[in-house]
């Protein structure tokens, strides 16, 4: 059985989903999941990108044991010095350069000739491996690359020292067939290819990044680069939990596998979709609601008699198990923090009074409180980074045929500011009173809410994108009451944006100091 590295790159290709900006403490909680979940390689980020991607990839190497912490690069030596950097603190460090080898993206990105490609991908390697043995090379574009060429680079690079060189289908053209046909090429022609692990990277675009993925593995690839939940650039990448359990399911006949652990799957893919504020298509393999349920009275009628009969995967190895242990409104702090600890959280000191506050508020409000109500909290209150507004009151009144009008108390720097404003509906108005205490011009791009659990007391998550300054950002807000929950969100949305544009405004003047 052949094991099956993964290489998880949900906090870098995945965060360059539209929409998607990830704080560092988000990016921490994700890296440590990732841990738990067993991937062998965490690519957190592309530290040359902002300062704030600088900051996380160096945070998260500091703090997540276990995988290798890759950063990516491309193939010059600010890129790649800045990327060392990041990630020099890691337990098992990895330095990720890059350079397209496509006659397109080598005339029309690069402006440079086929031997001036094959030179800076050998100069980048040497230099990354000046700062450690760990490096990999991946040719963008190579499905579109001209084989002879790109058989050429990888030889190359394997000779100035890459560990691993990734083949990339980009743009997500390729079809299983052909794919697996090119790494069975790429195996045969590169006379050094042993030396290197041969790993894939395929993107969606037509929903065959998981298919070739698997063509690549039948054909002798043992890396598979991969996000939770698939997310990622236009129609996203291929998705983790898909590749490992179709290796898993079907390892008797592809001969392989993977170490992931696989009861971690479900909640990594609720951490990812909670945090990213992408939301899980109720069909998506593995992870959808519907994925493991049955509609039919002949498919139900099947299951009771037999599992097997209608069910390939058992939902309890993916970490579904549908135990819910409630905690009420007389569990003690302690008791909470080693629940926590049992869900994956590991919080203390003012993270964990936060969350605690929050559940004792949520006991007066709701009967029971389950997990994934508690998931919810800690989710929204404790990854949250710096936030100028907070939420503080809100009051709205509103009918079938009258105007609503909404009040809003949004404290700022320890100052209550309160605004009202009017519109049709509530939440309109809520957003416009919102607008007004931060007189700025933030839009409403995006709104969606969700219950949490089941049942009329359940708590209302409410997921926004706004835009601002021609950049759009996310915000999650939950409550009982989803007035509320739209508040926070919306909230939440403009503190994100006030972060980042004012780390950008930083990074400039960084730069212009320089
Ligand atoms: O899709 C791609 O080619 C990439 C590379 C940088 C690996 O993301
Ligand atoms: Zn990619």
């Amino acid at each position: 059985m052949q094991n099956i590295f993964i290489f998880d790159t949900t906090l870098r290709d995945g965060e360059q989903s539209p929409g998607v900006s990830l704080n560092v403490k988000e990016k921490i909680a994700i890296a440590k999941q990732l841990a738990r979940l067993g991937v062998d390689c965490i690519e957190a980020g592309f530290p040359i990108a902002s300062q704030g991607d600088f900051e996380a990839v160096r945070a998260v190497s500091q703090s997540v044991e276990g995988p290798i912490i890759a950063a990516l690069a491309r193939a010059g030596e600010t890129d790649i010095k800045r990327a060392w950097e990041a990630v020099k603190g890691a337990q098992k460090p990895r330095i990720h350069t890059f350079i397209a080898t496509s006659p397109i993206h080598m005339k029309h990105k690069l402006k440079k000739s086929p031997e001036e490609v094959l030179k800076s991908a050998v100069n980048a390697v040497m230099y990354a491996r000046s700062l450690t043995e760990d490096v990999e090379f991946s040719a963008e574009d190579a499905f579109r690359s001209d084989i002879s060429f790109l058989c050429e680079v990888f030889e190359a690079v394997i000779a100035a020292g890459a560990k691993t060189i990734n083949i990339p289908d980009t743009v997500g053209y390729a079809t299983p067939w052909e794919f697996g046909e090119f790494i069975k090429t790429i195996r045969e022609k590169v006379p050094n290819i042993n030396q290197a692990v041969v790993s894939v990277h395929c993107h969606n675009d037509l929903g065959l990044a998981v298919a070739n993925s698997l063509a690549a593995v039948i054909n002798g690839a043992t890396q598979g680069e991969v996000t939770v939940n698939g997310i990622g650039e236009r129609a996203g990448n291929a998705s983790l939990e898909e590749l490992v359990m179709a290796l898993y399911t079907r390892r008797n006949y592809l001969k392989a596998d993977t170490r992931i652990n696989k009861e971690e799957i479900y909640r990594t893919s609720k951490l990812v979709s909670s945090l990213t504020g992408m939301v899980i298509q109720p069909n998506k393999a593995i992870v959808g609601k519907n994925a493991f349920l049955h509609e039919s009275g002949i498919h139900q009628d099947g299951v009771l008699k037999e599992r097997e009969t209608y069910e390939i995967m058992n939902p309890a190895m993916i970490g579904i198990t549908g135990n819910n242990i409630f905690l009420g409104k007389h569990s003690g702090r302690h008791a909470f923090k080693m629940h926590l600890k049992g869900l994956g959280y590991d919080l203390e000191g003012e993270e964990l009074d936060k969350v605690f506050r929050s559940f004792k508020e949520l006991c007066d409000n709701k009967k029971e409180v389950s997990d994934e109500d508690i998931i919810a909290l800690i989710d929204t209150e404790a990854l949250k980074g710096p936030e100028k507004y907070q939420f503080s009151y809100l009051t709205v009144s509103t009918g079938t045929n009258i105007t609503a009008t909404a009040t809003i108390g949004v404290t700022i720097d320890g100052v209550l500011h309160e605004k009202a404003a009017v519109a049709r509906g509530p939440i309109d108005a809520t957003f416009a009173a919102i607008n007004s205490v931060a007189d700025q011009e933030f839009k409403l791009e995006e709104f969606k809410i969700n219950a949490v659990t089941s049942g009329r007391d359940a708590l209302g998550e409410v997921v926004v994108k706004v835009s601002y300054r021609g950049r759009t950002f996310t915000g999650r807000g939950v409550s009982v009451n989803i007035l509320e929950s739209s508040a926070r969100a919306y909230l939440n949305a403009i503190n994100r944006a006030l972060n980042v544009t004012n780390k950008v405004q930083s990074t400039n003047n960084i730069a212009e100091g320089m």
